[in-house]
């Protein structure tokens, strides 16, 4: 029995692919090497956790350099997308984005019956300036979300842009940031927030700190902007596991600083390979590259070898390969060579 209601009832679950099929190249996952020991966590497993997460945001606040009380934590930045969006925008209100950007935007506007708007991204995927500006004017979007570096191409909104747009916007900008620590041109913009109460900048520990299993995600805005969507957030909503294991993550900054130079330093490298290949790569400030599929059934042979990497089936194929750990990335340059052999 289909229960959902009639604008739900042709939503498409969000895609997952199988564990342990591969070598894992499609979800920009990072690596586990902040708990590598495991991990001893001595909790009151029969209590409630902090509601407000407050031993969590203070570490968060403390290495960030901003106030608890301009932090939301949630179970991974998607709650926190979802949550924005239930609380600020009413059935039929506009949502302004991009396309192609991640899927999750859309997905939780549709449940919650917003009108949802995407301007394409010009054709070599940069963002469309004059086109977004114009569609403020047009259609005053109740909120704005913008994702630099953006999944899945890789690219960065111009700060001045970013700046242009807050000043214009006449309701919400969330920033989404899941990939900043990887963008070394590009200052994150927690710090902005006291210059534009309209502004909220999401984050996650899933990426540059290699722990989407713990589902942790968290906001920086101001104290007037935070404050009201406290008041609708779920209770206890991130688990008391998850808020230990963030303490002990933010702690560990020379760790991920480390970590995130590995990964930009494969993800330049591995774009200079599949360039000298001939492959068409975009420019990426995350932890992924985005290119156009050199030739049909690419994937296929990708795959023939043991490696995933995730399609994107735009007016051609793209395809995104996720910049995992050395190893996997040396085993996905031996399947290029020898795919390049075969050809
Ligand atoms: C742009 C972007 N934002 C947010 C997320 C959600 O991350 P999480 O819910 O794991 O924090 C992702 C995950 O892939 C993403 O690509």
């Amino acid at each position: 029995m289909n229960v959902l209601k009639e604008s739900l009832s042709h939503l498409k679950p969000y895609a997952t692919l199988k564990r342990n099929e591969g070598i894992k190249l499609d979800s920009n996952e990072g690596e586990n090497y902040l708990l590598q020991e495991g991990i001893h966590l001595d909790l009151p497993f029969e209590r409630y956790p902090e509601n407000h997460a407050e031993t969590l945001k203070a570490a968060i606040a403390k290495t960030l350099g901003v106030d608890p009380a301009q932090l939301l934590t949630g179970n991974g930045s998607s709650e926190i997308l979802e949550w924005v969006i239930k609380s600020v925008i009413g059935p039929g209100e506009t949502i302004l984005t991009v396309e192609p950007t991640f899927v999750m935007y859309k997905f939780y506007a549709t449940i919650h019956a917003c009108d949802y708007q995407a301007i394409p991204l010009n054709d070599d995927f940069s963002f469309p300036e004059e086109a977004f500006l114009k569609a403020i004017d047009a259609l005053s979007p109740k909120l704005i979300i913008l994702c630099s570096p953006n999944n899945p191409t890789g690219g960065l909104i111009d700060p001045d842009l970013i700046r242009t747009i807050l000043q214009k916007a006449p309701g919400l900008v969330v920033l989404d940031e899941a990939y900043i620590e990887f963008a070394t041109t590009q200052p994150t913009f927690i710090h902005d927030v006291k210059d534009y109460p309209n502004l909220l900048v999401t984050r996650t520990f899933s990426k540059a700190y290699g722990l989407a299993s713990i589902r942790l995600g968290y906001a920086v805005g101001s104290r007037e902007l935070i404050e009201p969507l406290t008041r609708t957030k779920t209770p206890y909503n991130v688990n008391a596991l998850s808020q230990a294991i963030g303490v002990k993550a933010i702690q560990k900054q020379p760790h991920v600083k480390t970590y995130i130079k590995s990964v930009i330093d494969r993800r330049d490298a591995l774009k200079k390979d599949l360039e000298a290949y001939g492959y068409h790569v975009y420019p990426s400030a995350a932890n992924f590259l985005f290119m156009r599929s050199p030739y049909e059934g690419f994937i296929d042979d990708v795959r023939a070898r043991g490696i995933l990497i995730r399609p994107f089936p735009l007016d051609e194929m793209y395809v995104r390969i996720s910049i995992g750990s050395e190893s996997d990335i040396a085993a996905f340059k031996d399947a290029l060579k020898e795919i390049n052999h075969d050809l």
